[in-house]
């Protein structure tokens, strides 16, 4: 049985794995090229916001080590993981330099070593990325893949904020392998680590490829889906998205999960993924229709919110308006393509003046949209002297605030609830309460 692996990548995704392995037993070392990092991870201190983690990284025994020496990492595992940034092209396609300096550096070490090595990559890529890769690693290697290394392309299909529960209980894992025992090999690893026994799906790379990118995509599609349903709701009289979503999520064919309607998607997988399968698709001389409805529906979404408000007040030049959430989901403090930092900045174009509060995205949202807003460091801070509230991320903090917290601080209390965390009976006694998915007339039969 494997017991010593390497994670080449140290971030978002890569801390989570890396240390998970060391508490899963395995003996870690974790690559990346920030010393900044490395300090960090080696003081058991967690450079990542992620929930769990800088517990479960205080609470190890030596397993884990970081470095940049690649020597050193390749010499002393028998797999890689590569989890380093594939980010967004122009087109919409996946940049794989970084993929391929890490491959570069794990090739040029391999040449050295006479043990099998299995190198896995993890980093999102698009269709014929890993035949590539391959291609390069025994370029540089000299050696022959599926005799003297194996590679698998193995993408995750985790959700920041809850990374810890998707990387030890998925729903599958995902195997493209260059021979049958490097897929045995991982397959195992993987048996190690989930506490659930989940499919194992081996195949090619490319149906691996294909298989990560097109799974998005249908979220992604389900998500607008659900934002439209939502819309359509508001428009008809007793229309309530919740009652709708609940119906439709009962039938096995489509299911309950990313059919809430809310706000947009955003965050670092979602909307580019996206964007890939429609650029693959241009690429493979297809129409890209689906994806790009998708992402046209997605972004739409924000002008229509920013619309909502508008007629609510009449005006946005001058007017006063609290955002409540900045990162694209809770538990989180990722602000990237966040559906509440576009509609900040449309906001802010639009000559409002704009206060926001987070519990985790500050520091990011700060780099994002500068010196433009009130940085609150409450909700009630947030909402003093502003005429309009929105509610953009469902964070648990918020779910607490009472009708009060908006009528004692605000100047008129008029409140966008986007994701229906507050109860519409109590607050519309007290304010203005709009929510996305409910009409303005409600009634319950
Ligand atoms: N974050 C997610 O939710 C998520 C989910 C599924 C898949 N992915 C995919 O995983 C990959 C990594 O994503 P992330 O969010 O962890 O990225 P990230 O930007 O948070 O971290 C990447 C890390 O790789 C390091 N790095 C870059 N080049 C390197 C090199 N040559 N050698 C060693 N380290 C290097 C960086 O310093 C950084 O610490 C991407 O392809 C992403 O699409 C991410």
């Amino acid at each position: 049985m494997t017991r010593r692996l390497s994670v080449i990548g140290l971030g978002k995704l890569g801390v989570p794995m890396a240390v998970l392995f060391a508490h899963k037993g395995f003996s870690v070392i974790g690559v990346d090229v920030h010393s900044a990092l490395i300090e960090s991870l080696n003081r058991k201190q967690c450079p990542i916001y992620e929930p769990g983690v800088p517990e479960l990284l205080e609470s190890l025994r030596g397993t884990l080590t970081a470095t940049d020496d690649y020597k050193y990492a390749i010499q002393n595992s028998e797999v890689s993981f590569i989890v380093v940034p594939t980010p967004s092209e122009e087109n919409g396609g996946f940049a794989t330099k970084y993929v391929e300096a890490a491959a570069e550096r794990i090739a040029g070490n391999l040449k050295h070593k006479d043990d099998f090595h299995l190198i896995v990559l993890t980093s999102t890529v698009l269709p014929g990325a890993t035949a590539s890769l391959k291609d390069l690693l025994e370029r540089i290697s000299g050696k022959e893949c599926g005799v003297d290394f194996g590679l698998c392309y193995s993408p995750e299909f985790i959700a920041l904020g809850s990374v810890l529960q998707g990387l030890t209980n998925p729903d599958l894992v995902l195997i493209g392998e260059s021979d049958p025992k490097s897929g045995e090999m991982l397959s195992q690893v993987y048996r190690h680590v989930c506490q659930n026994t989940p499919p194992i799906v081996r195949t090619n790379f490319c149906n691996a490829e294909l298989a990560k990118i097109l799974l998005n995509a249908y979220v992604t599609m389900k998500i607008s889906f659900a934002n439209i349903m939502a819309e359509m709701c508001e428009k008809i009289p007793g229309g309530d998205v919740n009652a709708v979503s609940h119906i439709l999520g009962l039938d096995s064919r489509i299911g309950r999960k990313y059919l809430s309607g809310g706000l947009g998607f955003g965050g670092p997988c979602f909307p580019r993924d996206n964007r890939a399968v429609a650029c693959s698709a241009q690429s493979l001389g297809m129409a890209d229709r689906l994806a790009r409805a998708t992402d046209e529906v997605n972004r739409d979404q924000n002008a229509r919110i920013v619309g909502v408000i508008k007629e609510k007040l009449g005006r946005l030049k001058g007017s006063a308006i609290a955002i409540l959430g900045l990162t694209y989901k809770a538990q989180t403090d990722v602000v990237e393509e966040s559906a509440a930092v576009e509609i900040a900045k449309i906001l802010l174009g639009e000559g409002c003046r704009v206060s926001v509060y987070d519990p985790a995205g500050m520091d990011n949202a700060r780099s994002t949209l500068g010196d433009g807003v009130k940085y609150a460091s409450s909700a009630e801070e947030c909402l003093r002297d502003t005429e309009f509230c929105l509610l953009a991320t469902p964070w648990e903090e918020f779910k607490t605030l009472r009708a009060e917290a908006f009528t004692k601080n605000m100047k008129r209390p008029a409140l966008l609830d986007c994701w229906r965390i507050f109860d519409r009976s109590e607050f519309s006694e007290r304010l203005e309460y709009l929510a996305i998915g409910l009409s303005s007339s409600h009634n319950s039969r």
